[in-house]
């Protein structure tokens, strides 16, 4: 099986690329703007159960014409799970954000894996699975924190474009679903909340995301999914 992962140089992401490489036959092209810790991973490797490719790329800033795709077709490279985890968090009251914070924000959470399917779409196979990282910040009726509002309007966003893509997607037979993570110890959780611990360490998030991303579409689509044993 062939997986796409942004974000996959820390955090959840890195994690999710460990968990899989475990398995037979996969490769993963793991996508991160630093990828150090991915290239001393695909070092450790054994190539005759699966491959990681670390490309180093900025989801925002980079050319996914000039680039990416030239680089996912020098690879061959067809996919059978998107899953775009990498995010961007601002944590600041509402009054005092500006434009820059809500560029980065909207432009890293939304508008990147907005592009990244669209233009992915013609490599993306029949039967494939793409998954959004969302946030319980992002459910309707959740708890909501000060200092947040950027993300978790992001967030929202991402979980409201999941639902419409699974639907317009139905007849290329891809499934798209939406994971609203809980708390999970990352350089963005201490970001978020300074000083808390987490519910979850990012491996063990990765053991359930890595299942998701292999099965979760033989049974949802469309689904934003609460992954979360407690607020924050
Ligand atoms: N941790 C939590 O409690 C929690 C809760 C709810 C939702 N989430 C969501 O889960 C996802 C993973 O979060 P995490 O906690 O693992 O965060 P993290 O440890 O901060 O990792 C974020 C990843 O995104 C990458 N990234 C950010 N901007 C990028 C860009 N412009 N281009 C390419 N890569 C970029 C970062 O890599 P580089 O800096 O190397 O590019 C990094 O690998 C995010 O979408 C986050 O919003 C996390």
């Amino acid at each position: 099986m062939n997986f796409i992962i942004t974000g996959a140089g820390k955090g959840i992401g890195f994690e999710t690329v460990k968990q899989l490489s475990k398995i037979h036959n996969t490769r993963i092209l793991a996508i991160s703007r630093n990828v150090q810790k991915l290239n001393e991973l695909a070092e450790e490797i054994n190539p005759l159960i699966s491959e990681i490719t670390p490309y180093s790329f900025d989801i925002v800033n980079g050319s996914i014409d000039n680039n990416l795709l030239p680089f996912i077709k020098e690879l061959d490279f067809r996919i059978d799970c998107l899953f775009n985890n990498a995010g961007a968090i601002v944590n600041k009251p509402f009054a005092a954000c500006d434009t820059q914070d809500f560029n980065t924000v909207i432009k890293t959470n939304l508008e990147a894996p907005f592009r990244l399917i669209r233009d992915l779409l013609p490599f993306i196979n029949e039967g494939a699975h793409i998954v959004n990282a969302g946030s319980m910040g992002g459910v309707q009726g959740s708890a909501k924190f000060p200092g947040l509002a950027l993300y978790s309007a992001s967030k929202g966003a991402i979980a409201t474009l999941t639902e419409c893509l699974a639907e317009e997607l139905k007849e290329k037979k891809i499934s798209v679903n939406c994971l609203a993570f809980g708390s999970v110890q990352t350089e963005m959780f201490s970001m978020a909340f300074p000083g808390f611990d987490a519910a979850l360490k990012s491996n063990t998030m990765a053991e359930f995301v890595s299942r998701f991303l292999i099965d979760g579409h033989k049974f949802f689509n469309g689904k934003i999914l609460p992954v979360s044993v407690s607020t924050p």
